[in-house]
């Protein structure tokens, strides 16, 4: 059995002018596939977690800069770079509109805009080549980075430890490897037989419906907890290690990340667990100072009280509090790993050694074997 699924997360079908996306909200039980033409309908789909994960809504967000070119041009042929800046200003802060936590989504619009920018004098074919390039670009650097973070991250567990993780940084957030999934999966491909633990955040369950699918359907040794249940495998030293992603790292370190997360960290350190954040530099945040500057989402108090249940589970008029991430204090971290490796504390100097190592154009570990 192959280790990947044929499905991919997020492709670019440039002849069809759409983003093709697989329904995450319609896992485990259905492989839907979505074509995204409109910003409206791209938009939606970020919010709704149709795609959904930092990396791939980065991705996302990518290729929605480059369909609002193309569908700009292609609407008006003689749009002046003027015009075209202004149109792609305002698609820009829609798209940002989606989801506010993940910098990966901010990230990726302002990386696309910098090659807009830098080229907007351009003939219009070449804007839209360049244009398509860095989006395509986007998607293929995230898998190098993810299995670079996959080589790192394996050099801290052995074969046979007990992983936990939580919510999904899997394949299904990102174009292939995954971020906390990156060393599990290269784990399996080497025989380590982890014995992994995918915990369940209420109230989306993305460690249920996607981490358990993805990982099973893998080959991997996963068990299913419920998010209230950590402190009990830990409690039994069934856990060695705690791989998660993360949706924004602060410049000191504090991350922000599924809601839960910061529970998990807690009862870690009470049971000596190290917990470690798996963190593409595409999702440090050297902008913003502490966990306390990164804003936090809040949804719908329908997914609480009612979204999985088959009559309303909670008092009709009940307040509901819903934040879909918490922020992990940077003293709970036993390290964050990136694809120029670990970073250990002091963080922020950390980073500014990774970051330099990145404008420097040094090369990533693996970098030709992933695909
Ligand atoms: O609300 P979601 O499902 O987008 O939240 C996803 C997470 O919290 C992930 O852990 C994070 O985005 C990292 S994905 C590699």
């Amino acid at each position: 059995m192959s280790t990947f699924s044929q499905i991919e997360t997020v492709l670019l079908d440039d002849a069809y002018s759409a983003i093709v996306i697989l329904d995450q909200t319609k896992l485990p039980g259905a492989c839907e596939i979505l074509h995204l033409h409109t910003q409206p309908e791209i938009h939606d789909a970020i919010y709704r977690l149709c795609v959904r994960g930092a990396p791939a809504i980065g991705i996302t967000a990518g290729m929605a800069y480059y369909l609002a070119a193309k569908e700009h041009v292609t609407a008006n042929p003689e749009i002046t770079p003027d015009m075209l800046t202004a149109a792609l200003k305002a698609d820009k802060a829609y798209m940002a509109s989606s989801r506010p936590t993940a910098v990966n989504l901010f990230w990726a619009l302002d990386r696309m805009e910098r090659v807009y920018l830098a080229n907007r004098e351009k003939d219009n074919a070449e804007i839209l080549a360049l244009l398509r390039t860095e989006c395509e670009e986007i998607r293929a650097e995230d898998i190098r980075v993810c299995r670079a973070i996959g080589e790192y991250g394996l050099s801290l567990v052995k074969p046979g430890d007990g992983i936990l993780t939580h919510c999904n940084a899997g394949r299904l957030a990102a174009a292939k490897y995954g971020t906390a999934t990156a060393p599990i999966y290269l784990g399996h491909e080497r025989g380590y037989n982890f014995h992994v633990f995918a915990d369940e955040p209420r109230p989306l369950l993305q460690g249920a419906c996607l981490t358990a699918y993805e990982l099973h359907e893998a080959g991997v040794d996963v068990t299913l907890i419920c998010d209230n249940m950590s402190s009990a495998v830990m409690k039994q030293g069934l856990v060695q290690a705690i791989f998660v992603g993360c949706d924004r790292v602060a410049a000191n370190g504090d991350t922000a990340n599924k809601i839960g997360t910061s529970v998990v960290a807690c009862v870690a350190r009470q049971y000596g667990v190290p917990l470690y954040i798996c963190a593409p530099t595409a999702t440090i945040d050297m902008n913003c100072p502490t966990g306390a500057d990164i804003p936090i989402e809040e949804r719908k108090p329908e997914e609480v009280t009612e979204l999985w249940y088959e009559t309303r589970m909670a008092p009709d008029g009940v307040k509901v509090y819903n934040p879909a991430f918490d922020v992990t204090d940077a003293s709970l971290i036993a390290g964050i790993v990136t694809e120029y490796g670990i970073a250990y504390p002091p963080y922020k100097e950390a980073f500014e050694a990774i970051f330099a190592r990145k404008a420097a154009g040094e090369a990533i570990i693996g970098e030709e074997s992933a695909q």
